[in-house]
């Protein structure tokens, strides 16, 4: 089994060693459109899994999308990243375009692919994805909610000195200022949250979780790898296991949560065909409220765009 990754900057690469050290696949395909990066890091990768036993082969191939035929799932990590001062929304035009001939040459070579997009602004390009690739739904996938949730998981594990293993949470809307972590279904091995902080304190983790992009972008001048890239091995797993897990995930809305159009962080089962479940919750009127400001959000960018 074949997984492709589009991409060989930070995430691309990353993602391709944390899946190779899983020794779940048998090859992973890591695409550039620059010469040598992919080749480069593929190499590096490779020797990596001789020291910690994995059998996965890792390929770097320069622009060249045969390469990457009959992928299971292809991961679209490309375009360019934040730096600081810039927001997600600012990549939107030319990661529009990157991604438009990415999902084309992609979608020729493997039709059948499952299609996990990474690229900023997220939502949007997941939305760019699905328009371009002319399949089924279920199988674009935008990756978010897990690495939202995990830097939620992360600040609240410190405010309250328990392990975020245990801490559960969900997130949903979109990829940014107005993602929306839910109070009343977050928990600590089955405690509701509330038995361990106020609303407002939560609040406040809430805050900090929406800027937890922006902090690193500032600290490192470029956008974050590491969590990304674990996010997208969970979903990865999660597919080819067929682990009917439930994680938060960019979908393409149909009327879900009363949006038509419209790609957004929602709960979805996600199994081997990509996502087998929407997840709809019946949402309080202020859970509403802050979703659908969420997703007139990404509406106004879809519109722009
Ligand atoms: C972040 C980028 C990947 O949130 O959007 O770090």
């Amino acid at each position: 089994m074949k997984i492709t990754i589009v991409g060989a900057g930070n995430v691309g690469a990353s993602c391709a060693s944390l899946l190779a050290q899983k020794n779940i696949v048998e090859e992973i395909v890591l695409l550039d459109i620059k010469e040598k990066i992919s080749e480069g890091k593929s190499l590096d990768i490779s020797q990596m899994l001789s020291v910690i036993n994995s059998n996965t082969k890792v390929i770097g191939i320069t622009n060249d999308y045969l390469k990457s035929k009959n992928s299971e799932i292809i991961i679209v990590t490309c375009g360019i990243t934040r730096k600081p001062g810039m927001s997600r929304d600012d990549l939107v035009k030319i990661n529009a375009e990157i991604i438009r001939s990415v999902i084309k040459e992609s979608i020729f070579f493997s039709p059948k692919t499952k299609l996990i997009v990474v690229s900023n602004p997220l939502d949007i390009m997941t939305y760019v994805s699905y328009i371009t690739a002319k399949i089924d739904s279920s199988r674009i996938i935008g990756m978010a909610g897990i690495l939202d949730t995990a830097r939620y998981r992360f600040f609240l594990s410190k405010k309250l000195n328990i392990s975020p293993i245990d801490i559960q949470s969900l997130l949903l809307g979109g990829h940014g200022d107005t993602m929306v972590p839910l109070y009343r279904y977050t928990s600590v091995s089955g405690i509701p949250i509330k038995e361990f902080l106020s609303e407002e304190e939560n609040d406040v983790i809430i805050e900090k979780t929406k800027k937890g992009g922006e902090e690193i972008v500032n600290l490192l001048g470029t956008s974050a790898w590491m969590a990304p890239s674990a996010s997208v091995v969970q979903m990865v797993e999660g597919i080819l296991k067929d682990s009917k897990r439930i994680f938060s995930c960019s979908a393409f809305l149909k009327g879900e949560y009363g949006f038509k159009d419209i790609c957004l962080g929602v709960p979805v089962i996600l199994g081997k065909n990509g996502i087998e479940k929407i997840v709809e919750l019946q949402l309080n009127q202020e859970e509403n409220q802050i979703l659908k400001k969420s997703a007139n959000y990404v509406k106004n960018m879809i519109k722009k765009l």
